[in-house]
């Protein structure tokens, strides 16, 4: 009887007390980037590259303004809400806040970084990484006490130490980086207006913070644009266009598969999942057509039907996994699956591209309308 309620206080205790916890990793996980640190301080030194100028001053007097430097205050709603939630809602909800805060975290590790590493070379732009590193702790900080209210927690500390971190060069940095911000963009203000239409689907109380949230991003976003304007050879010439339109088509394909395996929690907040990633998709092409000397032909109907082909392949694929099977057939039934979605990605990334981008350095002001 007394083992009972000990066994049963600590129970409750656990239950009390945040779980930390890793994540579970798939191909289609938040990554965490790594770079050429040394290429990346050639790159900004200013006595080998005219084009930095004054235009990073602009940016950083826009950062030093900390436009949200009080917008990420909780209140008792979260928890009230979080307590509400349960049954396999609650489970969605916790995965969105896991993936979310790994993503921002991401962000924060590489910012972080690339501002201490350039603090020599150029004291203005490791000063503006520094600050977008803070907005992405403040983010991921956000994200992870939304998790608090479910008792869980990620161990960042942890996940730092113990993840694997995938290298880029500094270009493809910027490609990468640049798309993730624009895209971040672009998710964060869709859900945040079609919940202010759509009330009755206000679910959780954090997507009331994505407007101002939301702009965060389309800042660090410019900035990348910004520098990206400031190297030219990263942008004019046919290698450029070809990767351009490789992150591009690799960026949209993972949030496609992605959301279209969490369907439920589009479908929690009133979304269509497919239309709202099309969206996304179109909106972020627009964007990035302004920077980028190439992208794809996202509005030719035909590339929706290639992603809904993928989207059943990598169903098939998932089911897979799920079977019984010894790994070794599992791997044999992956094969022509595999080599099916590979083809299907090649189909889309040679459909006839839109040339665009409009690189003048004479020009060049960076756009800060916020
Ligand atoms: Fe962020
Ligand atoms: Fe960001």
């Amino acid at each position: 009887m007394s083992s009972a309620t000990t066994s049963q206080a600590a129970a409750e205790k656990g239950s009390k007390a945040s779980t930390k916890k890793g994540i579970k990793e798939t191909l289609l996980t938040p990554r965490f980037y790594t770079t050429d640190f040394d290429e990346m301080e050639m790159l900004f030194n200013t006595e080998i590259n005219k084009n930095l100028n004054n235009s990073e001053l602009r940016v950083l007097q826009e950062f030093k303004k900390d436009y949200n430097q009080t917008h990420f205050v909780r209140n008792k709603e979260f928890k009230e809400v979080a307590d509400k939630l349960q049954g396999p809602l609650r489970e969605i909800f916790v995965e969105f806040l896991e993936r979310s805060c790994t993503a921002e975290f991401s962000g924060f590790l590489l910012y972080k970084e690339l501002g201490r590493r350039l603090k020599k070379t150029n004291p203005v732009v490791a000063e503006i990484f520094s600050l977008m590193s803070r907005d992405e702790a403040r983010h991921a900080g956000f994200l992870n006490k939304g998790l608090s209210d479910f008792n869980l927690a990620l161990d960042l500390g942890f996940l730092t130490k113990a993840r694997k971190y995938t290298f880029f060069k500094p270009k493809f940095i910027f490609y990468a980086t640049y798309l993730s911000e624009k895209i971040g963009y672009w998710r964060y203000i869709t859900i945040y207006r079609h919940l202010k239409a759509n009330p009755e689907f206000q679910c959780y109380p954090i997507f009331k913070y994505f407007e101002n949230w939301c702009q965060d991003e389309n800042r660090h976003g410019d900035f990348f644009s910004a520098l990206m304007k400031a190297q030219p050879q990263f942008l004019n010439d046919w290698k450029a266009k070809l990767w351009a339109r490789f992150f591009c088509l690799s960026v949209y394909v993972t949030m496609y598969l992605n959301d279209c395996q969490r369907t439920a929690f589009y479908e929690g907040i009133g979304l269509d999942t497919k239309e709202f990633d099309m969206h996304v998709i179109i909106e972020t092409n627009r964007t990035t057509a302004r920077i980028f000397p190439a992208v794809l032909d996202v509005e030719n109907p035909e590339f929706k039907r290639k992603l809904d082909r993928m989207v059943e392949i990598n169903q098939k694929l998932l089911a897979v996994g799920e079977t019984d099977d010894i790994p070794l057939v599992k791997n044999l039934k992956r094969i022509p699956l595999v080599a099916a979605l590979v083809s299907e990605i090649l189909a889309a990334y040679l459909m006839k591209p839109v040339e665009s981008g409009s690189v003048d350095l004479a020009e060049f002001e960076p756009q800060l309308g916020y």
